[in-house]
């Protein structure tokens, strides 16, 4: 039996007929790039988020670019990170010119660890005669992008606090975590909201997929927003005045209201998600595979919160990768095998199944695989 790594077409047949109704009015109006549907989807998400400001762009990778962009970050400039991300995160940086310097992560969630960039900031930066904060190479150092990785939120309480000692940007990367909730002090807060300003992707495979390419940026600040805005048209404000130099960053409306018609789904298909996971984490205690895998973490599972993790990814860590692989492979289960690309040296091999997770949801009598797919 072949588990693909997503079946998108369930999504589809639960919703053809609204999206089909959209697509017509947009064709009748041929109203296509930004506009009133554009702008119906981003009070939608802003709601959604809790924030004030959603700014639909062309997508993630947009997202963390024009928010480089927009606040200035370039040549000679430096941006904490992690190596452990998809490439756009880092990319976006040294496509403007500027340094992105990875730091470990925590190797029991994957994020980025608090103490890694506090670690880096102590003993590996120092203040130029300026005053500004440098590397050691001279460079700047301006923004910590945290990574949400796989639908877990990073511990932003600590890296707020370390950002706010140092007076740098925090720009979350919540691509793979729309809706994910952190237990933060002042109460639950949502991926992407909890710092200057947030980057989503709605990537088709992402929890909340558009039918191509779509991101958005999210924020409280008024001024932000602006430029965000102006930094997605090319800089332009008013019409045809160029104040900057921005991009094409335009979110289309088939995409916008494609993604409007999802929204109200997504807590649903997230719930969903986190049911599987919760079989699989019970199916591997049962058959004594916790000696063999570690399972992902779920710091904030017990701290009341819906979304504590939305598995855009279930991913399992073993040291015996190839083995499994080629074990799962062989009964098309495996959707993605991956080396660990992460800095932390006690990082083993990673092996992904998000597939598997929504194929099950919906195909509940194909479940024979699991008593199947490890022998014991
Ligand atoms: C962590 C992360 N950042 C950024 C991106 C870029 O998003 P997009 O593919 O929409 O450009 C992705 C996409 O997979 C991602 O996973």
């Amino acid at each position: 039996m072949r588990v693909p790594l997503l079946d998108l077409s369930e999504q589809y047949r639960l919703l053809a007929e609204p999206i089909r109704q959209e697509l017509d009015e947009i064709l009748r109006t041929q109203s296509f790039i930004l506009g009133p549907k554009v702008e119906e989807f981003e009070r939608a998400l802003a709601a959604y988020c809790g924030v004030k400001h959603a700014i639909g762009v062309s997508s993630g990778t947009d997202a963390l670019l024009a928010i480089l962009m927009a606040m200035e970050i370039g040549p000679n400039d430096a941006v904490i990170t992690t190596a452990y991300t998809f490439f756009a995160t880092a990319g976006c940086v040294a496509r403007l010119g500027a340094t992105p310097i990875f730091v470990d992560i925590d190797p029991v969630t994957f994020n980025i660890s608090p103490a890694a960039i506090a670690n880096f900031l102590e003993n590996e930066c120092r203040r130029n005669e300026h005053g500004e904060l440098v590397n050691f190479e001279g460079r700047r150092v301006r923004a910590i992008i945290p990574v949400h990785l796989f639908g877990l939120c990073c511990e932003m309480d600590a890296i707020n606090e370390i950002a706010a000692g140092y007076s740098l940007a925090v720009i979350e990367d919540a691509a793979q975590a729309i809706g994910a909730e952190y237990p933060a002090q002042g109460g639950a807060r949502q991926a992407g909201t909890m710092s200057a300003v947030g980057s989503l992707s709605f990537y088709p495979s992402k929890n909340l997929g558009a039918a191509g390419d779509a991101g958005a940026i999210i924020c409280n600040d008024d001024e932000l927003a602006a430029r965000f805005r102006i930094y997605r048209q090319h800089g332009m404000e008013p019409r045809y005045f160029h104040h900057v130099v921005g991009g094409n960053f335009r979110i289309d409306a088939i995409q916008a209201s494609i993604l409007k018609i999802k929204l109200p789904h997504l807590d649903g298909w997230s719930a969903a998600r986190r049911k599987v996971a919760d079989v699989y984490r019970e199916e591997f205690n049962a058959r004594g595979l916790t000696n063999t895998l570690t399972l992902p973490a779920e710091p904030y599972r017990e701290r009341g919160l819906t979304n504590h993790h939305i598995y855009h990814q279930y991913v399992i860590r073993t040291p015996r990768r190839d083995e499994l692989q080629k074990h799962l492979t062989a009964r098309g289960i495996a959707s993605a095998i991956t080396r660990s690309a992460c800095t932390s040296r006690s990082a083993s091999p990673i092996l992904g199944t998000a597939g598997a997770i929504y194929r099950r949801r919906k195909r509940p009598r194909r479940r024979r695989w699991r008593s199947r797919f490890i022998p014991s």
